[in-house]
């Protein structure tokens, strides 16, 4: 019996922790997209001459990414943009968009 006690309070203080990460996880990438805005629009629904980010395949968006950080893909501004995240950042944020 106080062994199982045990177990359950285990597992709640475990979901506590997993739901808290989780939520700050989803502020962090709302930040980080949050400094694309200016020239994509905000959660990258674009306005201007600049590709929108909404509802790019998420494969899609790390592949360019990828391709701006290595001048495979030449860009005008993006090259020095992808310079400042980590490939998680990334995914992250290509998660985030394409559910713009
Ligand atoms: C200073 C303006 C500017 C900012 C800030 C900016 N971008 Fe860009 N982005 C561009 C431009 C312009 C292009 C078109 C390629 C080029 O000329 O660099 C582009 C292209 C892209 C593309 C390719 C889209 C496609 O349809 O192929 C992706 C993906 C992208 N940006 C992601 C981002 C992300 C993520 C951020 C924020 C971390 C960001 N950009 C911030 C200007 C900007």
């Amino acid at each position: 019996m106080f062994q199982s006690n045990k177990i359950l309070f285990g597992l709640a203080v475990f979901f506590m922790l997993m739901s808290f990460s989780a939520s700050a996880q989803e502020r962090n990438v709302a930040l980080l997209a949050s400094s694309c805005a200016a020239c994509h629009g905000t959660n990258g629904h674009s306005v201007g001459g600049t590709p929108a980010l909404a509802g790019l395949a998420e494969s899609y968006f790390v592949v360019q990414m990828q391709e701006f950080a290595s001048g495979a893909r030449k860009s005008t501004v993006m090259y020095q943009h992808v310079s400042g995240y980590t490939q998680e950042e990334i995914e992250l944020m290509a998660a985030y968009f394409a559910k713009q």
